[in-house]
């Protein structure tokens, strides 16, 4: 092989390197679009195991959040910082007023609304034992 052929060949190899490299990239790339503008939920029918059924299941079943999870989403705006005179987390606020009034009538006051405190505490879709839990939730934390 004389050096120009060599040199071609070198160059070529190059060349052929670099197309690879930029598909294997493109390929990348279309899949971190793909990922980023999936949507954020799927519809997953009951039995159907090839999205997840496992996941889908305690939806399912009712899906009931835990407490911290409806207390952090709803009831730490003004909870978290007692904004209206609300019983404040980590204090034994809460548990001053279960002394006080008992479970029947925190409940009561909790899912009909009390002064300033809205109705189910603006979670409008919580059930009556999602915002209990959430209500045993703030108890813990004092
Ligand atoms: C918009 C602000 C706000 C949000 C959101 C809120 N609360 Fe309250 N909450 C209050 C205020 C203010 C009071 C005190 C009312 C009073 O004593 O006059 C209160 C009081 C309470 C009480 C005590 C009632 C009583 O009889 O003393 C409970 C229980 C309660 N909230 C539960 C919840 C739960 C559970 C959530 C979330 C699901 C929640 N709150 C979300 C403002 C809020």
């Amino acid at each position: 092989m004389n050096k120009f052929a060599a040199k071609a060949v070198k160059a070529l190899c190059a060349l052929g390197l670099g197309f690879a490299l930029a598909s294997s990239v493109q390929a990348a790339t279309d899949d971190a679009i793909a990922e980023r503008i999936k949507p954020i939920g799927s519809v997953c029918i009951e039995g159907d195991d090839s999205c997840g059924g496992a996941a889908a299941a305690p939806v399912a079943a009712g899906g009931a959040r835990s407490g911290e999870s409806i207390y952090t989403g709803k009831c730490a705006a003004c909870h978290g910082t007692g904004v209206l005179g609300a019983p404040k987390f980590g204090t034994n606020e809460m548990q001053a007023r279960l002394d006080e009034k008992g479970m029947e009538t925190l409940m009561n006051h909790a899912l009909n609304g009390f002064n300033a405190m809205p109705p189910k505490g603006t979670c409008a879709d919580c059930s009556d034992d999602e915002i209990k839990t959430a209500i045993e939730y703030m108890l813990s934390g004092s």
